[in-house]
């Protein structure tokens, strides 16, 4: 017997790799730098101390893009070295080989060496900018949603114009903190999809609850009292009558402590508020069911024609965006900013019948554009005023509030963008309020008169708005009589009243 150890056959010749060439090394070089940025931008997601889902979209969809890619120029020249060599075998070296024998291949090397650390640094450096990037409400308003403009320029007058669009948007996640990530993109995707309708549509199905966003800096609970509030107009007459409003909102009614009243009842931890309502934009609510959390006992009101039951999945519970829709991005009525403007000495009161005129010269049917709206506002103010002193500064006016009000391109106006706070423009709390409700014996929703809701203190002309009744006031209409079975909004559409 021979003794096999003693004469060890020699290895055949291991066949070369085809991954053994120039193109798989480029592609390698691509993975490793897109591993590296993907580690890198978790580690910083995971670190970071402002919690950014939009990174996600770099982190779990660019950087493993680029590593697909990679993985494909690798296999790519695995492949065309393998048919190089198939074709050529006998006749030629390998086209792409890499040989560190040979000394052009090795100075080669280097260069590439140097340049694949290069992209590596680059990559790092890449990555660290676009954390910062992300985390950009420019990046979130502009860039990544041209199409989010107008949400953009309300955004900056709002009362939240200095927190970060993913505050609400995007929230901070209860569930684990990758998974909240790629949830994060996933709504991300599908908000940004949503850009492709116009307007875009709302009520937004993929926002998160209240508790996650607006909860996280208010808390339901928060005594605010009454709040004192005045609502300047002007009639469309010819001396541009100012007629206001001074009233108290009373938010908690009640003294702090005591048990939770007012207009903020609906979000207090004792009571729960869940609604039905017909339509997608939530405007039509035909049942509402009341439950005390404490004992658990609950009371539905419905209107006359709802029969049946909401269908479940339907029912929504009411939270702060129920009523507080447009917190960043509001849009205001025609009527309402050519007031405001009025208001603030912007648009002046000398020209007759400005307010009529200025909202008419907004509301013109043939301004398509934004860009074509300046011209077409200025020319429809010179035909009525000519000369007047006060016409140049006024149209500059009128068109600054167009510029803010009216997005033709996106279509976004207050006339699809419903603001449910109120209920002189849009039924917003008569939704609920309105006097079509009832339980099954006949019962009325609390707050369903003019005073529960608030107290009007001083009301009309200029002077008469200087003396405040504690008492309070009834309302005295400024348009005059009206038929009280109907409702505010049912003349009031935020253009030109009664029409
Ligand atoms: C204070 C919270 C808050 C902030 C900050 C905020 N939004 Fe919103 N946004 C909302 C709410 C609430 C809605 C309306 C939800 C609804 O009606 O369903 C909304 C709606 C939108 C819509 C849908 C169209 C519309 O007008 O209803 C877009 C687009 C949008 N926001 C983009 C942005 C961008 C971009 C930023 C940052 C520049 C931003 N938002 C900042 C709360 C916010
Ligand atoms: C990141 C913190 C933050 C988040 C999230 C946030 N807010 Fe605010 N909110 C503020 C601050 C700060 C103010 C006070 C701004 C001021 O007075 O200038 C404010 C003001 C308000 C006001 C008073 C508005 C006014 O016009 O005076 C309302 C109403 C409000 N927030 C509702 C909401 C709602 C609804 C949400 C959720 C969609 C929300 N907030 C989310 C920080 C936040
Ligand atoms: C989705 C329906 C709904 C909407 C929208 C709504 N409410 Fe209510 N509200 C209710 C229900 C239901 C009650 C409780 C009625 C009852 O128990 O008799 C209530 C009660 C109230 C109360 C009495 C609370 C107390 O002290 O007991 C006030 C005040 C009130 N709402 C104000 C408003 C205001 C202001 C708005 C708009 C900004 C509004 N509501 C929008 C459903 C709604
Ligand atoms: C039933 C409707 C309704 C609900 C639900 C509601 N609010 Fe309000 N809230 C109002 C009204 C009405 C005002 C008065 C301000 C106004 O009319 O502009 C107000 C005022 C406020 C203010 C401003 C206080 C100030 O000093 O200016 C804040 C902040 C606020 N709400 C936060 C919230 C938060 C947070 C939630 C959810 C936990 C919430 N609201 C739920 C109707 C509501
Ligand atoms: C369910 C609560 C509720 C009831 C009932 C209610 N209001 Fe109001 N009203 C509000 C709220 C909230 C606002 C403030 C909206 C805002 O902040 O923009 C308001 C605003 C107003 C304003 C000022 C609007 C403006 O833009 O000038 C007038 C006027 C008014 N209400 C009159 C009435 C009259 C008249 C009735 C009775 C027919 C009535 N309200 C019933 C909640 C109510
Ligand atoms: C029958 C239709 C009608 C109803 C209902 C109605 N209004 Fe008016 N309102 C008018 C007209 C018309 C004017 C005069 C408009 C003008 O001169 O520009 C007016 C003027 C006003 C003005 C001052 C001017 C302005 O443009 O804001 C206020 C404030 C107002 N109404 C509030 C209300 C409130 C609040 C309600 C519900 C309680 C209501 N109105 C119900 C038709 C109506």
């Amino acid at each position: 017997m021979t003794n096999p150890a003693s004469t060890p056959p020699t290895p055949p010749a291991r066949p070369r790799s085809h991954f053994n060439n120039w193109i798989s090394a480029s592609g390698a070089v691509l993975v490793v730098g897109a591993l590296f940025s993907f580690a890198l931008l978790v580690w910083m997601d995971l670190t970071g101390s402002n919690q950014n889902p939009y990174l996600g979209i770099f982190t779990y969809l660019v950087a493993p893009g680029f590593m697909i890619l990679g993985l494909a120029i690798a296999l790519f020249g695995a492949w065309a070295q393998r048919r190089w060599a198939i074709k050529h075998a006998a006749t030629m070296p390998d086209k792409w080989r890499l040989d560190f024998a040979n000394p052009a291949q090795r100075r080669i090397l280097i260069l590439f060496g140097t340049g694949a650390v290069a992209f590596l640094l680059l990559s790092a450096f890449g990555s660290y900018q676009t954390y910062h990037y992300a985390e950009s409400n420019q990046f979130c308003g502009q860039v990544c949603h041209t199409a989010m403009h107008p949400e953009f320029a309300t955004y900056q007058r709002s009362a939240h114009a200095r927190v970060d669009c993913v505050q609400c948007h995007v929230g901070s996640g209860a569930s684990a903190f990758v998974k909240a990530k790629i949830n994060g993109t996933h709504q991300l995707i599908a908000f940004t999809l949503d850009n492709y309708n116009r307007p875009i549509e709302t009520p937004l199905k993929n926002i998160r609850p209240a508790r996650e966003t607006c909860e996280k800096c208010h808390w339901p609970e928060k005594y605010h009292g009454n709040i004192d509030l005045t609502y300047d107009h002007y009639l469309s007459d010819r001396k541009n009558t100012a007629v206001g409003v001074r009233m108290l909102l009373h938010v908690n009614a009640g003294r702090p402590g005591a048990a939770p009243a007012g207009i903020h009842w609906h979000v207090s931890p004792d009571s729960a508020v869940d609604y039905y309502a017909t339509d997608a934009d939530r405007q039509e609510i035909v049942w509402m069911r009341v439950t005390n959390l404490k004992d658990g006992t609950a009371k539905v009101f419905r209107t006359e024609e709802f029969k049946g039951e909401p269908p479940a999945g339907a029912i929504r519970r009411m939270d702060c965006m129920d009523c507080h829709n447009r917190p960043a991005h509001v849009f205001p009525t025609a009527n309402d900013a050519v007031e405001k403007a009025m208001a603030g000495g912007r648009i002046s009161t000398q020209l007759p019948n400005i307010k009529r005129v200025a909202v008419q010269a907004m509301l013109q049917k043939d301004i398509a554009t934004a860009t074509a709206a300046p011209g077409k506002i200025a020319e429809f103010l010179q035909a009525k005023y000519k000369d007047h002193a006060d016409l140049p500064a006024t149209i500059a006016a009128v068109q600054q509030v167009y510029a803010e009000t009216i997005f033709p391109e996106r279509k976004a106006d207050w006339r699809v963008y419903p603001n449910n706070l109120g209920h002189k423009d849009w039924p917003g709390c008569f939704r609920c309020h309105g006097e079509q409700h009832k339980t099954a014996s006949g019962q009325k929703p609390a707050a369903s008169d003019c005073t529960s809701c608030h107290t009007i203190i001083a009301q009309g002309k200029t002077a008469e708005l200087a003396t405040i009744v504690a008492a309070g006031l009834e309302f005295k209409h400024p348009g005059g009589d009206y038929d009280e079975e109907l409702s505010c909004a049912d003349c009031h559409n935020g253009g030109i009243q009664g029409k």
